[in-house]
Order: structure tokens, then C-alpha cells, then sequence
């Protein structure tokens, strides 16, 4: 049998052999089935992508009008969910409103029908279709209102928009949207990915799969830096302020949020898109001073400690890019879900179709024939 030393966080072992998607972070390189993330960025939507991730090639451009129509026809939600939705505490968090939601779906919905496509096919339509719905329906129930029904109208990242704020939003914000889902899409191993494999692998139904990888994103470690990017430039509060913060955060050993990856050790691919993305929204919208000191932060950052593989994350700009988009901060980390379920969607598949259960070992360090001690006798 295999043996191997405990690492923890079982940090560098294979836990899949998956071609769903690559990372070469010396090389700061991401593809999805081996199309550069820059191409399908520029050339590609985010449903276009998740068909990719999921099914392993591109739509034609007749598969894709019908995934999107599907996906069109499947984004309301039933009532009797909004209605568990309404009981939910206004002051609860987005994530845990999505995970539980996710989850109510497996109510309606589940069959565990796993070697049936067609199941497969209504699974990933309606998980694609009605996350950003739940997601959107709890922000309005929050705030005291009713739900902003999908329009049929207008495309996947428009619709989500317009249910946020009832407003139809111009086409630069709902591109520059859909090209932040798409970046989000998917990123090989990491926590919520392993999360939804270990849970495929017990074939319970793909609601669960989902609602199991909602939980494990909502962490601080994980999907939640993006949040922080944005109180860390509320806290730097002006462009001259940066440098003296840069260093009182270095001199006390603190991370500049925002920056870093345990991957790359060079630029992620996705900020210097996200970037770019964050350029045309402000040239369009008008610059604010949280924009202006993120670009001198970076300057003294790269000066600083970019000799140590510290450049700008995909966090960092993507939380530039929601705020000026309207978006409430703590939705940041609900909207890298409903991106990331194309991939999470990917991977269950993917588990499925060579399934082993998962069921690691661990190393015991307890003790061992330890006496009963009765209650009286305890301290
Ligand atoms: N700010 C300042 N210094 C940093 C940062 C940072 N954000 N990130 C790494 N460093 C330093 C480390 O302290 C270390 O310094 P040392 O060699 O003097 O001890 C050096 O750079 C190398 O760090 P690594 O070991 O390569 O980084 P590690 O893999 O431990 O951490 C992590 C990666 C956890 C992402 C870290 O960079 C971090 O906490 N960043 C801020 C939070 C953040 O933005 N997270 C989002 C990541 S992207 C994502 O999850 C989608």
C-alpha cells in the first residue's frame, strides 16, 4: 500500500488527475482545458466557459444558444425557497444564505440519478441558473424587499446585475462582470474543490456537492480577501498614507491582503487582466481614491517585497471592480461562488466518471488502553 509522510493540508499530493484546468505559477500560467485564460477573457462569456469546464470542449455555437436558454428558462426559484429565505436573519451572512439554499435545492430536485445525463444536464443548468437568483434574493430580503424576478431579456452577468439593483446595467459593467466570472471559473485544487470532490465521491446528489463547497469557500483563508482588499484601502484612507502603512505592515510580519499566492510566484494572470478590466470601469466611471492609492500600493509593494514573488492576487482587483460596480461587499465572496460553481460542476463530473470514495488515513498520536474513569472520580 502507498505510504507517505503527513503533510499538512496535504500540501503538495495529488488528491485527482484531473485535465479540467492548469496553473503553472513560475510561468504564471492558467488554462481551462488548456485554453489560456487570457484568450477566453478576451474572446470568450463566462457561460461559454463553464460548458467548457464541465463538458471538456467548446460549445458550437448552436449547443451554446441552447445552454444559454436553458439556463434562461431555469433562473427562477421556486417560492417555497424565497419563502425559507424570507425566515432567514437579515443580519446573517450572504454565504451561509447561499450554502443553505443551495442545499434547500437538493429538496426539490434530487434524484441521484448519477449515471443518467440528462440528470447530470438539469443539475448543472439549474445550479448555473439559480445561484445568482438566491444570491440576488437574499440581498433584496435583506434590505426589506421583495425579490427582483430574472429578466428573460437580458444575458447571464446583465440579469444578475439588474436583480441586484433593478437597474439594467450598461454593457461595459455587465462585460467587465461576465470577465470576472470567468476568471473565477475555476482554479485547479484548492479547499472548496477538494470539498466538492470528497462529497461527489459518496454519490450523493450534486446539491449537496455544491452546498458542501459553498461552506468551505466562505472562509477567511479562502474565497473572503477580497473583502479585506477593500477595508485595507479604507483603512489607508489616502495615496500618502501608503508607504508608512506598507512598512508598519511589514516591520509587524502582517500580510498586505491582496497580494501573494501559495501558487504564483509571479504575477497572477488574472489581476493583470482584472486590471486592465479595472482601467476601462474607472477611466468610464470616474476615478475614486481607493483606485488611486491601490496603484500606488502596488508600486510600493512590488518595491518592497515583489523580489520575494509578492505581486497583486486575483483578490486584489477583483474587489476594485465589484465596489465600482455598486456591489455590497460582503456579496464579494457569494459572487466567487456563483462563478466557481462551473468548475466545482467540472470536478464533479470529473469524479464521477472515474469514482474512488475518498478515505485518507491519518498518523494516531493518542494514547492507547487509557482506564475508564468514573464520573464521581473525574475533578
Ligand atoms: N504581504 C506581505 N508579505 C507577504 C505577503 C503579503 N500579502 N504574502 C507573502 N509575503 C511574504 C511572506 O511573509 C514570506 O516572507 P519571508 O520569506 O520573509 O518569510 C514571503 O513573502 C514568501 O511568502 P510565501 O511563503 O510564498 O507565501 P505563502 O504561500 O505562505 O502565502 C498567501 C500565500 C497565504 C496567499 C499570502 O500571500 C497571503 O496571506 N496573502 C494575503 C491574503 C490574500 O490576498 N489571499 C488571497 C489569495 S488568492 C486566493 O485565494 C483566490
Amino acid at each position: 500500500m502507498f505510504s507517505c509522510d503527513y503533510q499538512p493540508g496535504l500540501e503538495g499530493i495529488p488528491a485527482a488527475q484531473s485535465s479540467i484546468s492548469h496553473v503553472d505559477g513560475v510561468e504564471g500560467v492558467l488554462e481551462y482545458r488548456g485554453v489560456p485564460i487570457q484568450d477566453l477573457a478576451a474572446q470568450g462569456s463566462f457561460l461559454e466557459t463553464a460548458y467548457l469546464l464541465i463538458w471538456g470542449a467548446f460549445p458550437t455555437a448552436e449547443e451554446l444558444a441552447e445552454f444559454e436558454h436553458e439556463i434562461t428558462y431555469h433562473r427562477r426559484i421556486k417560492y417555497r425557497i424565497r419563502d425559507m429565505m424570507k425566515c432567514f436573519p437579515d443580519k446573517g451572512h450572504p454565504m451561509d444564505a447561499l450554502q443553505a439554499s443551495a442545499a434547500a435545492l437538493g429538496l426539490f430536485y434530487s434524484k441521484r440519478a448519477l449515471n443518467d445525463p440528462d440528470y447530470i444536464r438539469a443539475a448543472v443548468v439549474r445550479l448555473l441558473a439559480k445561484l445568482p437568483t438566491m444570491v440576488a434574493a437574499f440581498q433584496n430580503i435583506r434590505k426589506g424587499n421583495d425579490p427582483v424576478p430574472p429578466c428573460d431579456d437580458l444575458s447571464y452577468s446583465a440579469n444578475f446585475l439588474y436583480m441586484l439593483s433593478e437597474r439594467e446595467p450598461d454593457a461595459l459593467s455587465a462585460h467587465i462582470f461576465d470577465t470576472c466570472l470567468t476568471l473565477h471559473a475555476e482554479h485547479t485544487m484548492n479547499a472548496s474543490t477538494f470539498s466538492a470532490r470528497v462529497t461527489a465521491s459518496t454519490l450523493t446528489d450534486p446539491y449537496a456537492v455544491i452546498a458542501s463547497a459553498v461552506g468551505t469557500l466562505g472562509g477567511p483563508l479562502h474565497g473572503g480577501a477580497n473583502e479585506e482588499v477593500i477595508d485595507m484601502l479604507d483603512t489607508i484612507g489616502s495615496v500618502d498614507n501608503v508607504r508608512t502603512f506598507v512598512e508598519h505592515r511589514l516591520v509587524n510580519k502582517q500580510k498586505i491582503m491582496g497580494f501573494g499566492h501559495r501558487v504564483y510566484k509571479v504575477k497572477d494572470p488574472r489581476a493583470t487582466i482584472l486590471q486592465k478590466l479595472a482601467e476601462q470601469l474607472f477611466d468610464k466611471f470616474g476615478r475614486d481614491s481607493r483606485y488611486e492609492i491601490a496603484l500606488e500600493l502596488e508600486k510600493v509593494v512590488a518595491e518592497k517585497v515583489g523580489h520575494k514573488g509578492v505581486h497583486p492576487n486575483v483578490d486584489f482587483y477583483s474587489g476594485l471592480v465589484y465596489h465600482r460596480l455598486g456591489i455590497p461587499t460582503d456579496l464579494f465572496t457569494p459572487i466567487f461562488a456563483i462563478a466557481r460553481v462551473a468548475g466545482w460542476l467540472a470536478h464533479w463530473k470529473e469524479q464521477l466518471e472515474a469514482n474512488r470514495i475518498f478515505r485518507p488515513t491519518q498518523e494516531y498520536i493518542g494514547n492507547h488502553n487509557q482506564p475508564y474513569i468514573p464520573i464521581h472520580e473525574r475533578g
